[in-house]
């Protein structure tokens, strides 16, 4: 077999036409052209990056891999699969499920916001690797009243309930009210970036100043940011500026001119 080339079949089923039964009669139904001519054989070799392959009448984007950025809503689970609950996977369509692609790393069930899926296993691995330090940011709303002693607390490293000592954390206090009543409540507004990614770290961190979050949503992850455009459940893949940025956060050259790992 040529270099960097794939079966007809193999190439179409990698981005979601159908399975190789499926792909072989669009073929026999002449809905396939390779570079302007009918293919007759689905088991054809094709190059997926420079022939131009075309299903009834549309140009085929090939590509190895996909990134997705995804408003995770509440209420779903960050997994591939799940026993019980609905799995962020579950909310793509199929096109893009296609690509088998699974979340780099867990927002909580009732977390929402920035969430990326892929099926780039080294980009996922640099991405969450604890040496990298890829900072995340988070909005959260809070119930108490957040202070400039808990911001220099969170940037020294606080104690979690399991004696762990998290790393330094840039709390920014957005808005602190206090709600009219006979029993007046505090509640705060803030976003924390922290580089680490411990089980329910930002509720804990709260809890260790002995505050409550009452609402969460990741904002940043190293330089992709929410698209605030997107509902929550929606899902876009990421332009080639934004993944870009990502590469750039865990070693660039690991991916440049290297399609296929
Ligand atoms: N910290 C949390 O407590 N929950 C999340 O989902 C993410 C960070």
């Amino acid at each position: 077999m040529a270099k960097g080339k794939l079966r007809l079949d193999k190439m179409l089923g990698h981005i979601g036409y159908g399975t190789r039964t499926e792909i072989k009669q669009l073929v026999k139904a002449g809905l396939v052209t390779v570079n302007g001519k009918v293919a007759k054989d689905s088991g054809l070799q094709v190059d997926p990056y420079n022939d131009e392959v075309n299903v009834d009448g549309e140009r085929v984007r090939y590509r190895e891999f996909i990134y997705i950025l995804m408003n995770k809503p509440a209420g779903v689970v960050s997994a591939t699969e799940d026993l019980r609950d609905k799995t962020v996977v579950d909310l793509l369509a199929a096109e893009h499920a296609a690509f088998e692609p699974f979340p780099v790393g867990r927002l909580d069930k009732d977390t929402e916001g920035l969430l990326l899926l892929t099926n780039d296993g080294r980009l996922a691995h640099r991405l969450l690797s604890p040496k990298k330090h890829v900072p995340k940011t988070y909005y959260a709303k809070v119930a108490g009243r957040v202070t400039d002693e808990d911001g220099e607390a969170f940037a020294r490293g606080v104690r979690l309930d399991d004696g762990y000592v998290t790393l330094p954390a840039e709390l920014r206090v957005l808005s602190v009210r206090q709600a009219p009543g006979s029993e007046p409540e505090w509640t705060s507004e803030i976003e924390l970036t922290i580089t680490e990614g411990k089980f329910h770290q930002v509720k804990r961190m709260f809890e260790s100043v002995g505050k409550r979050v009452t609402y969460l949503k990741r904002i940043s992850m190293g330089s992709l940011r929410l698209d605030e455009r997107l509902a929550l459940g929606e899902v876009r893949e990421l332009t080639g500026e934004e993944l870009e940025g990502l590469l750039n956060y865990g070693g660039k050259e690991a991916t440049e001119g290297c399609p296929r790992r």
